[in-house]
């Protein structure tokens, strides 16, 4: 059963949707397992645009099983947004016809009180004068806090049992109104308006109709389909940097956005994947807040920004840009176990004199390769670089690895080779035809 995972070994946006996409067709189901409508890529083929979120990019493939499983926070509204949207630019239903959706009804909901606390907790950690963590304010955090804490969390199947749901509403709803209510009283910010937990059931269940059909026990279906013999794509939402456990705590998300968060999230073992595919920009970027070592806060990094469009999906924030930290990838692919590689966006290095790859860190008058574990030390470190010869062709209509610049070569072999891994794909451009395998 060859079941291959894609995960992004940066702090998210590695452009993991494009090679999701192209690895689709070669796989039986896709499944995503992690995160919320945090996430955000863009899919374009055939001339349309897709902008996904929460769907897999299965579901825009016919014939295809597409699967949101355990581990992922939905935000039913956001969800059937992102449907509508895409049935828009598809022309047509969507899931299409062929295609199947199943969503765990173990995932966690996301309620409107989840986003509440994201903006008050932010905007606490900024009157105490502390970085802010820089969410997405989409409820990722808060929602991933009652799964852990249990107490107050509400699971998709509770939508499946409407009285059960309006009680459990109603108990949560009323707690969340102290909580919210006693936090906007004490930092003085004015009145707080208590949620209506008729309204929100009310809504919620609403939503359920449509959800309703595809909702099912997602790790029994995974488990069977291993064992029938079927091919499974997972597809991560972040990036490796990002996870909770070993990103740059605590300026991460709140999930396992690592390798090491597919058997928690979707519910399969780990011994049944054989590829673990590690996916890169040729350079580094970062939303939100936290040390980025490679930050370049100068004309280049404004350069990298400018042809990269590096804009957030979701957001629409500028994204911090830098050259190549191969420390915190080479980290990432060990942590996640990576033995293939992808390199996104290498076109935006097109026309750079010269290009950096950070092979290790100075740190304390030391020089050193490991990923340091605390971020005071991180924000400590200077990058030391390696200097490679830029190239001056357009790459954009390259199409094959010989095509592509010998520079160019150097510079991902390099990369390849800092990390540890075998380059097994280039992406030169957002269209599924700018995908070199190599
Ligand atoms: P949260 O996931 O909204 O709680 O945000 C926590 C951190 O993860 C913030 O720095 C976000 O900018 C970052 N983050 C969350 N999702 C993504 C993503 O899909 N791409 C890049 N950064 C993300």
């Amino acid at each position: 059963m060859p079941a291959t995972s894609v995960i992004g070994l940066q702090w998210g946006d590695e452009a993991k949707g494009k090679f999701v996409d192209v690895l689709t067709d070669q796989h039986d189901v896709v499944c995503r397992y992690l995160g919320g409508n945090n996430a955000g890529h863009t899919v374009v083929f055939d001339g349309k645009t897709f902008k996904l979120s929460l769907l897999p990019a299965g579901v825009l493939h016919p014939g295809k099983t597409a699967v949101i499983a355990t581990g992922v926070v939905l935000d039913p509204a956001a969800l059937l947004n992102e449907m509508d949207r895409a049935e828009q630019s598809m022309g047509g239903p969507v899931p299409p016809e062929g295609t199947e959706l199943l969503i765990s009804d173990r995932a966690h909901l996301i309620f409107p009180w989840h986003l509440a606390e994201d903006a008050a907790l932010e905007t606490d950690r900024g009157d105490a004068g502390q970085q802010k963590i820089g969410t997405t304010l989409r409820g990722i955090g808060p929602c991933y806090r009652d799964k852990a804490g249990r107490t107050h969390a509400v699971r998709a199947g509770d939508l499946l049992r409407p009285d059960r749901f309006r009680r459990r509403v109603a108990e949560v709803c009323a707690f969340k109104n102290r909580l919210l209510g006693a936090m906007t009283a004490s930092a003085g910010k004015g009145d707080f308006e208590p949620f209506d937990a008729d309204e929100i059931a009310d809504r919620y269940l609403g939503f359920a109709e449509r959800l309703g059909p595809y909702l099912t026990d997602t790790t029994a279906y995974l488990l069977n389909a291993v064992d029938s013999g079927k091919s499974i794509l997972f597809e991560a939402a972040q990036g490796s940097m990002l996870d909770i456990d070993h990103g740059t705590f605590p300026y991460v998300t709140s999930s396992n956005s690592s390798g090491c968060g597919v058997h928690p999230g979707s519910g399969v073992p780990e011994r049944h994947l054989d590829t673990m595919l590690g996916v890169v920009k040729a350079y580094s970027t970062r939303v939100g807040g936290g040390p980025f070592v490679t930050e370049l806060e100068d004309e280049t990094g404004d350069r990298i920004r400018t042809r990269g469009n590096e804009f957030g999906t979701v957001t629409g924030r500028p994204r911090r840009c830098g050259w190549f930290d191969a420390v915190a990838a080479r980290y990432a692919a060990r942590l996640s176990g990576v033995d293939a590689l992808a390199v996104s966006l290498l076109d935006v290095l097109d026309g750079f004199e010269e290009v950096k790859i950070c092979e290790a860190y100075e740190l304390n008058g030391q020089r050193t390769t490991d990923f340091p574990s605390h971020a005071d030390d991180l924000a400590e470190a200077t990058p030391v670089y390696r200097t490679l010869p830029g190239w001056s062709e357009d790459t954009t209509g390259c199409r094959t690895y010989a095509d592509l610049p010998a520079n160019a070569r150097t510079y991902l072999e390099t990369v390849a080779e800092v990390l540890g891994t075998e380059l097994k794909y280039v992406g030169v451009g957002p269209d599924r035809a700018q995908t070199i395998r190599v």
